[in-house]
């Protein structure tokens, strides 16, 4: 082996390493800026010497050629589908897989995605093929190889052919965030997670499916051709594919008899809207690999598991009207009113269009039958149109071009996808919509002040920008519908309450185009006072970690505006304050990563949370090899869970209950 074969061979391990500790473990182990270099030296080599480049090359997860079109591929064993159960009929279908109480099941979530079965020959990825019709499927091979957390080569001893079988999704939160650029880029959006992941496997260029967020979850070995079994129980069987470096869902449960089943299947359709990909059931299976073979198979499903489908999180309706609202920066945002119609157990009549081009893309007109998606924690969404069913009497959406509101032009620059009113100021929706968020839980969090209150106070003209709410007085408040004496003072007391406020909140409740929570965060902790950051130049702006060029000038424009400054002084005159931030001497929580979960009795959790960051700790919401403290409270999960499988291989997590978490965090100066 000459020299520059060793140095691929290393380069190709080492980098293999480096993605496995990003992708899978969440921990990256080296800088950006070292893991490129690292890839380019390895790709340039492979160019020179195509001979060299091993078939589990992590040049791969880019993607290569364009192909004209799937080869098939037989499955060596048949992929099958699973019975359904439903709630009517579970305690008999639990019957069916056995009498005994006693029962060990592996219970997991159903992934809504893309099933898939990956054949490693001698530990390397060597096929990859979709379901098809459970007999042959279409080869996507080069498409699998540049999903991050699929192993391209398996580095323990393994059967010479091992085949495992999962699911591809797209997780939610990578979904939305991609949608969400396509619609700022004014380019199609993805109907949902499965069709996202679907359709991204599905690409003929392997780097368009590079481009779009995935993961494959393991759920099943297939067993190897001589027919022994690697593993006795199915449990077991996952938790060997996860000792190989493949994910497999934190949700998956061995439980005890048909109870604990049922018990699963409740708890997980309660944390549905938590679990980061989406999922429309559970999976139910005999644990043990023997009993599973007794029972066999019967119709191309197998007779020791079952599927329970939870409600769907998508429905068809009409269109009946569109509607347009003016947010607080003056964007106009199209609302579709629908036929009422029950999704999950929620009606949904209301659904966001996003905008104009998305209108447009959709091809929809009013009328139209069109199908609904409603996701936990994002508003409703049109996500396709049923174009066969379209109505003789469809009409065309015409979108304004004067502001419904105000009725100033609207205007679009060019290299955006929304309309904007023109009339600032004299805009009543956007001054609404502006002071609706000052008075809210995470801005100002003027508790009794919501949408309604704020929309009579203004209609009277009892106040126009958010200075007037502090030289309110119980008397103002006492004409409004429903106010009576206590009510009206007791508001007035909660307006006062909240001048006590932190700088962050503070800058966040001003309403600066594009300043976020974490932008007020950043700037807060950067700059340390508002003087600062109202004096600061562009320049110094942007110096701010994770501040660029467009909050950036975004925050010169609000502060050089000579009407803000004077909102802005008239808070500060009206006694609005907040505890100075200081310079954080380094400590125990400093930098450090922190998880906090489970309800508390002594402090409120977002309370601890808040007084870990103004520590300068970080609170993440999850808990991976990146966790350094964890803090549980009552009924700590699969948190606390999951922190103890991380300790259990070496990762070093600092566990407190309640109590000792608040005295560790006292003794290190951190105020709570
Ligand atoms: S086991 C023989 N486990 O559900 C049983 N399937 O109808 C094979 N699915 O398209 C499947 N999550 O891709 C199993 N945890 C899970 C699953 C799961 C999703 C999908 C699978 C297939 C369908 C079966």
């Amino acid at each position: 082996m000459d020299f520059l074969e060793s140095r691929v061979n290393f380069l190709t391990d080492e980098i293999n390493h480096h993605n496995y500790k990003y992708y899978v473990l969440d921990e990256p182990t080296v800088p950006d800026s070292e893991y490129d270099k690292l890839f380019h030296e390895l790709k340039n080599i492979e160019l020179e010497h195509p001979s060299y480049a091993r078939p589990d090359s992590p040049t791969q997860r880019v993607g290569g050629q364009v192909k004209d079109g799937f080869k098939e591929i037989k499955h060596n064993t048949p992929m099958l589908s699973l019975n359904n159960s439903f709630p009517h009929s579970v305690d008999t279908d639990l019957k069916k897989l056995t009498d005994d109480e006693n029962e060990i099941f592996c219970c997991e979530p159903k992934l809504d995605g893309l099933a898939c079965s990956l054949v490693y020959v001698n530990g390397i990825l060597t096929n990859a093929a979709t379901r098809g019709d459970g007999e042959v499927g279409e080869d996507i091979l080069a498409n699998v190889k540049t999903i991050k957390n699929v192993p391209l080569k398996l580095y323990n001893t393994v059967p010479e052919i091992l085949e495992v079988r999962g699911e591809i999704v797209m997780p939610k939160a990578k979904f939305e965030a991609y949608n969400e650029k396509q619609r700022e880029l004014g380019k199609p959006a993805l109907k949902n997670p499965r069709n996202g992941a679907a359709g991204s496997v599905r690409q003929l260029d392997p780097a368009v499916t590079a481009s779009r967020p995935l993961a494959f979850y393991a759920y099943g070995i297939v067993k190897s051709g001589d027919g022994a079994s690697i593993n006795k129980s199915h449990y077991e069987g996952l938790r060997y594919l996860h000792s190989l470096r493949f994910e497999i869902s934190s949700f998956v449960r061995q439980v005890k008899g048909p109870k604990q089943v049922k018990e699963y299947i409740d708890a997980i359709e309660k944390r549905r809207d938590a679990i980061p990909y989406e999922i429309d059931g559970v999976v139910v299976k005999i644990d043990s690999v023997d009993r599973q073979e007794e029972l066999g198979y019967v119709m191309r499903a197998p007779n020791w598991a079952f599927s329970y489908k939870y409600p769907a999180t998508e429905e068809l309706t009409t269109l009946e009207a569109v509607d347009y609202q003016v947010g607080r920066t003056g964007a106009i945002c199209p609302v579709a009113r629908l036929r009422p119609v029950d999704i999950g157990g929620v009606t949904v009549s209301n659904a966001t269009l996003h905008n104009e081009g998305e209108i447009r893309r959709l091809g929809l007109m009013i009328g139209d039958q069109v199908s609904v998606r409603r996701a936990q924690e994002v508003i409703p969404q049109v996500c396709s149109v049923n174009l066969s069913a379209r109505p003789d009497d469809a009409q065309p959406i015409i979108f304004p071009t004067t502001c419904p509101a105000c009725n100033s032009p609207l205007e679009k620059p060019e290299d955006e996808a929304v309309w904007r009113c023109t009339g600032g100021l004299i805009c009543d929706a956007q001054r609404i919509e502006g002071l609706i968020h000052f008075v809210s839980r995470k801005a100002m969090n003027i508790g009794g002040v919501g949408e309604k209150l704020v929309a009579a106070l203004f209609d009277k003209r009892l106040i126009e920008t958010f200075a007037d709410l502090f030289t309110l007085a119980p008397r103002d408040l006492m004409p409004l519908d429903g106010m009576a004496l206590k009510s009206a003072e007791k508001t007035i007391k909660s307006i006062s309450d909240a001048k006590v406020t932190t700088l962050p909140r503070f800058l966040f409740s001003l309403g600066i185009r594009g300043v976020g929570e974490g932008s007020s965060r950043d700037l807060a902790n950067h700059f340390k006072t508002l003087d600062a950051i109202m004096n600061a130049t562009h320049d110094e702006l942007i110096e701010a970690p994770d501040i660029g060029p467009i909050t950036a000038s975004s925050v010169c424009a609000f502060f050089s505006n000579e009407g803000n400054a004077q909102v802005v002084q008239r808070l500060l005159d009206a006694g609005i304050t907040w505890e100075p931030i200081t310079e954080i001497a380094d400590s125990a929580i400093k930098g450090k990563s922190f998880v906090v979960t489970g309800s508390f009795s002594i402090v409120p959790r977002k309370d601890i949370e808040a007084a870990i960051r103004n520590a300068g700790g970080n609170v993440l919401g999850s808990v991976s090899a990146k966790t350094q403290v964890l803090i549980v409270g009552e009924k700590a999960g699969s948190k606390l869970e999951k922190a103890h499988k991380l300790i259990d291989v070496g990762v070093p997590i600092s566990i407190f209950h309640e109590k000792d978490g608040i005295d560790f965090l006292r003794s290190n100066a951190v105020k709570i």
